[in-house]
């Protein structure tokens, strides 16, 4: 871990971006990108408010710089290797830049456009259609 960076003063009002929905929010240097997300109301869920507890407000950091402060390492220990591939914890990972994270789909809304978008195929099939 970069100490200088870890140590760096977080200061200014920094753009954080949410994909894909496209929302951008303005937020001072140090907020979460938990409080962020609800202030810019894209949904984040949450059961342990911020306890690293729940694990599910995992989400992608795709900017570069990534924007936010380097993980703690009880982040580290709860992400293991995925941290290194940009997942952060947005009650962890704090803003000091601008950032752009990527929100994973609902697993529930994932699960319903999955099968909405393989009905078609199987109706065609039941009526012996063969487009
Ligand atoms: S809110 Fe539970 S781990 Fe982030």
């Amino acid at each position: 871990m970069n100490t200088d960076r870890a140590n760096a003063p977080v200061t200014g009002k920094h753009t954080v971006l949410f994909l894909p929905a496209g929302i951008t929010v303005e937020v001072q240097a140090g907020t979460t990108l938990l409080a962020a997300a609800r202030r810019a109301k894209v949904h984040l869920p949450v059961r342990c408010e911020g306890k690293m507890g729940c694990l599910m407000c995992k989400l992608q950091i795709v900017s570069d710089p990534p924007g936010v402060l380097p993980p703690a390492e009880g982040e580290r220990r709860k992400l293991g290797a995925s941290i290194n591939g940009g997942t952060r914890l947005a009650c962890q990972a704090r803003v000091c830049g601008s950032v752009s994270a990527e929100v994973p789909e609902d697993p529930l809304k994932r699960a319903v456009r999955l099968q909405l978008e393989r009905k078609p195929q199987e109706e065609d099939d039941f009526f012996g259609f063969n487009f």
